[in-house]
């Protein structure tokens, strides 16, 4: 079956630990493996804003031996001009691989229903599992085993981010914490699948109100921007209650001496994160950005390998 990369638990945790190998295998030999040879072209659409994502992609899908095509999602109208079906459809017949960032993710599973090859998700209003990956690959470097750590998310819950975290942690067998103001933690339905996947992992997703109690003991604190990409209304009255979710230098004190600070940025520097934290020693952001690449060639790679 043509497997495609639409959430964070569309990977079981030996599949995870698998793409995480490779990964890691791809940093080490960066030009080696070229499954993408042909070229092969690879789709990406942006109906958003991005930097890392398209940058990180279109590298690694040239270091794969591949093609990256980069669709105008202005000018191509998906669901608007053409159904999502019809685009699927026809980029299914261009390209090995289409790599989507958009706001639905019911339209991104409708894609990979009709596309007929993998189709990878680069962000929706619901997931961000790319950068899950490159976030579990950045901690695995620097702290061996990901299974029993505990990673504490502070800020917006609700965005893709908060989600993510939920469900690629506790594959990962990690305990996850989720951090924010009342409105803005995931969905229940999120903690019962974060559950679900910890009875075979041992890892666990749960709600800390408390931002302090959320980062005591902690191995890993991870924030992102308040105001999310499509949010941008809301600016005033998301800035109006975030306030003591901020990761300040106070707040990172409470975490284990040794914790690290991940940002999926881009960051807003005291706002969401303190200068003094962002650019801190326990802050390991620039390497989180280098492993988007690395982790996505991954994710290519063993999708290309999964092809019916
Ligand atoms: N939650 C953020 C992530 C940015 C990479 C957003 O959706 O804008």
């Amino acid at each position: 079956m043509t497997r495609s990369f639409l959430r964070d638990d569309d990977l079981t945790p030996a599949e995870q630990a698998e793409v995480l190998d490779l990964a890691a295998d791809l940093k080490a030999h960066p030009y080696d493996s070229k499954p993408l040879a042909g070229p092969r072209t690879v789709a990406m659409i942006f109906d958003k804003p991005t930097l890392r994502t398209q940058a990180s992609f279109a590298a690694g899908i040239a270091e794969l031996g591949g093609h990256p095509m980069l669709v105008d999602g202005t000018l191509a109208g998906i669901g608007k001009r053409e159904s999502v079906a019809d685009v699927a459809r026809v980029l299914g017949r261009q390209a090995a691989q289409i790599v989507w960032r958009t706001y639905a993710q019911a339209s991104l599973d409708e894609m990979a229903a009709y596309a007929g090859v993998p189709v990878v998700n680069a962000l929706t209003d619901d997931f961000h599992p790319c950068q899950l990956l490159a976030d579990l690959l950045t901690i695995r470097e620097r702290k061996g085993e990901l299974a029993g750590l505990t990673a504490t998310f502070l800020g917006d819950g609700a965005c893709n981010m908060g989600n993510s975290w939920l469900l690629a942690g506790a594959t990962a067998g990690m305990h996850v914490r989720i951090s924010g103001p009342s409105g803005y933690v995931p969905a229940p339905a999120m903690f019962d699948r974060a559950g679900e996947i910890g009875a075979a992992t041992g890892g666990s997703g749960t709600a800390v109100a408390d931002p302090r109690d959320a980062v005591a003991g902690a191995d890993i604190v991870i924030t992102d921007t308040w105001v999310s990409m499509g949010k941008e209304d809301e600016a005033s009255e998301r800035r109006a209650v975030f306030g003591p979710w901020s990761v300040t230098p106070d707040l990172v004190a409470a975490a284990k001496s040794d914790a690290m600070v991940l940002h999926c940025l881009p960051a807003y520097r005291g706002m969401e994160i303190a200068a003094e934290v962002l650019d801190g020693p326990r802050s390991v952001v620039w390497d989180e950005a280098e492993n988007r690449r690395h982790a996505q060639k991954a994710i290519l790679t063993w999708l290309e390998g999964r092809r019916s």
